[in-house]
């Protein structure tokens, strides 16, 4: 079955086994419109050594590309670099099936890989500085705590100059090219930036440790291979990742504008045009998202360039709109800056709350709001309309001011 995959060859001795997984569109509340890839990495030494699986419904495929190399029976070693189970979902079973010799993780990558697998997943532990010598080669580890999990750790392969550097520098895009030469920087620089303002951007602190501890070790890598997306093979794509990775790690203010909200019968939706006029007016550029068409990860995507933030929502219920208050959930999860422009409005019939309780939110989040709540009664006349564009010129000036 499915004998017709091929592994494909990185260097004389490293071959890429990963998987394609064309049509997820949902990654634990992430919208991955562009597909991912599980990826997985084998090691022809005198030890042979698998780096990392894949979910679990891509055993076959991982273990046809194995088969196109070896036989997967001869892999003595299994390196889980991070036990999420998109990369270790199918472990039990590639265990089963090849028996290696041992399965390596980092000291908490056992601990969690017993909790997902049971207390008798044997499992040795590695700890940052360890090395593996595996015959000519030798790896070397670096925990990476909590990029993305507690357990994540970092591999690195010293002859063929090969970091295996799970979730950090991946993205969830996939398409028949392997290599980020081969594929599209203004995609790949928008899906990276959606993969860190998703996955990572609460775990910025992290991620700039985790970047200073490689650092200090100044190897040479001349593959850098996530678990997910594209593999960096050449000097400019290395450098393209890993200087966003250094600027998005910084979690800058942003100097653009977003406008997120709801709308029932277009009032909100007129409101947010006005302050979005009023904002192009003074240079600024900015996005304007309604939540009746636009997923909650590609706001978050949005979020992390945008200094300025506007949320609206007509009143319903006495509440705001449930798309407005998922969004601002799923925010106060993953922004922990405290330096961002807010603004809450929205329209409604005879109460009026949302607006309220969308300031309320952003106050929570630290995010400094120069105006009240603003809510307009059913549809907005030609006057509110006009106060809501020189909201917009006011906040785009405030957010030039402190750029
Ligand atoms: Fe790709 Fe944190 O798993």
């Amino acid at each position: 079955m499915n004998d017709y995959l091929q592994a494909v060859k990185l260097t004389d001795k490293v071959y890429y086994v990963g998987s394609i997984d064309w049509n997820v569109r949902n990654f634990h509340g992430y919208h991955t419109g562009r597909g991912t890839s599980y990826n997985a990495f084998l090691i022809l030494d005198e030890k042979v050594t698998l780096i990392d699986t894949v979910k679990k419904p891509f055993y076959h495929e991982l273990m046809a590309r194995i088969s196109s190399v070896i036989d997967p029976a001869e892999i003595d070693y299994i390196i889980s670099n991070h036990a999420e189970p998109d990369h270790s979902g199918c472990l039990p079973e590639v265990v089963a099936a090849v028996k290696p010799e041992k399965v390596f993780a980092s000291v908490m990558g056992e601990k969690v890989l017993k909790a997902h697998y049971g207390e008798d997943f044997e499992v040795t532990p590695l700890k940052t500085g360890d090395t593996l010598n595996i015959g000519e080669n030798t790896l070397s580890v670096l925990e990476t705590r909590m990029l993305h999990w507690p357990d994540s750790m970092v591999t690195y392969l010293d002859k063929e100059k090969i970091l295996f550097s799970q979730d950090a520098f991946g993205m969830h895009y996939v398409t028949s090219k392997l290599f980020a030469d081969q594929n599209d920087y203004s995609i790949m620089t928008y899906e990276a930036k959606k993969y860190f303002a998703n996955i990572l951007m609460h775990l910025a602190n992290q991620v700039r440790g985790a970047m200073k501890a490689l650092g200090e070790l100044n190897l040479d890598v001349k593959i850098l291979a996530p678990d997910h997306g594209p593999l960096f093979r050449t000097p400019e794509s290395i450098g393209f990742i890993q200087d966003l990775y250094a600027q998005m790690a910084a979690v800058p203010r942003g100097n653009k504008a977003l406008i997120f909200y709801a709308t029932m019968w277009n009032s909100t939706e007129k409101i947010a045009a006005a302050i979005a006029d009023g904002i192009r007016s003074t240079g600024v550029e900015v996005k304007v998202a309604s939540l009746n068409v636009a997923d909650r990860s590609d706001i978050m995507t949005y979020v992390l360039d945008s200094g300025l933030v506007c949320v609206g929502s007509p009143t319903m219920n006495n509440q705001m709109f449930p798309a407005v208050a998922d969004v601002l959930t799923y925010l106060k999860g993953l922004l922990r800056t405290t330096n961002k422009i807010g603004y809450a409005f929205g329209s409604f019939g005879w109460s009026g709350e949302a607006p309220k309780k969308i300031f309320a939110e952003l106050e929570a989040m630290k995010f400094e709001l120069p105006f009240e709540p603003q809510s307009t009664k059913f549809v907005p006349t030609d006057e509110d309309l006009k106060k809501y564009f020189e909201h917009g010129v006011a906040l785009g000036r405030k957010l030039q001011e402190n750029a």
